[in-house]
């Protein structure tokens, strides 16, 4: 952890090379969503590959480039991109852009994702609020020796997720008038999706989505203090009764068409910020 905290010094110095704000917030677009990253006004795009002691991405629907910029005035970065674990990356490289947005001074980071629809009552294209998480990957970034300097050994998880800026969400939605459920993101590695049997087990053990990302990146936060809003976007519905297939291309398809939702509830709370 000590050689983390170091290379991530080194990486922040290099995006300051760039661009030198300190971002109100930072987002992590999941599958499909990256096309928020246009939104931005961009004074800086830099691909992960130029990124000090980042790796490339290569999950279909990522671009892998950090897009440092303004959105509604205040000055933000997107993470075009994720490290999955399922890709062979560890639990602590899937919390890189969660250290870097700590190092450059962020506090607030909204992290998104296309799921699975554990919840009956989900539909496909509908957002979920992230209430809380569930980690089914058995692997944590926060392993090994822990740096002090950049979180406590055992944080605290009683509420990963900020209440305030769940309040804003909700009240974003209201306003546009699309639903926004509120629920449980459970994580498994992927990447294959969910066998029904495996479909029913998540349901059962308080699971209201399921995704292969994120939980990584919000202990990571937790540790990091920052405040967290978390948003699933409800690609396909694990029904165990009557399951189709399930298919990555239409899970990007589904997840681009609900990125206005997501949208708005992004730059809403980031204008509150
Ligand atoms: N399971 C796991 N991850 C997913 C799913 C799913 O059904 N849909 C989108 N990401």
């Amino acid at each position: 952890m000590l050689h983390l905290a170091s290379q991530i010094a080194e990486t922040a110095a290099f995006v300051r090379t760039h661009w030198n704000a300190t971002p109100k917030a930072g987002v992590i677009l999941g599958s499909g969503l990256g096309d928020f990253a246009h939104e931005i006004e961009a004074a800086a795009t830099i691909p992960y590959a130029d990124l000090p002691h980042f790796p490339h991405t290569t999950a279909i629907g990522h671009a892998g480039r950090l897009v440092c910029g303004a959105l509604a005035g205040a000055p933000i970065v997107a993470f075009q991109g994720r490290f999955h674990l399922y890709e062979g990356h560890s639990a602590e490289t899937a919390s890189l852009p969660v250290r870097l947005l700590a190092a450059l001074g962020g506090r607030t980071l909204i992290v998104s994702n296309a799921a699975g629809g554990l919840n009956p009552q989900y539909g496909t294209g509908d957002v979920m609020l992230i209430d809380d998480q569930i980690n089914l990957m058995f692997k944590n970034p926060l392993i090994g020796v822990n740096d002090d300097a950049l979180g406590p050994r055992f944080p605290d998880m009683c509420a990963p997720y900020d209440k305030q800026l769940q309040r804003r969400a909700v009240e974003i939605a209201m306003r546009e008038g699309f639903v926004l459920h509120r629920g449980v993101y459970a994580s498994v590695l992927g990447p294959n999706y969910e066998t029904r049997a495996e479909y029913r087990m998540l349901r059962r053990l308080g699971g209201d989505a399921v995704g292969m990302s994120t939980t990584p990146e919000v202990i990571a936060a937790v540790h990091a203090r920052l405040r967290v809003l978390g948003l699933s976007t409800i690609t396909n519905v694990g029904s165990p009764d009557s399951l189709g297939e399930t298919c990555g291309h239409e899970v990007l398809t589904v997840a681009a068409a609900a990125g206005a939702k997501l949208s708005a509830i992004v730059r809403g709370v980031v204008e509150t910020l």
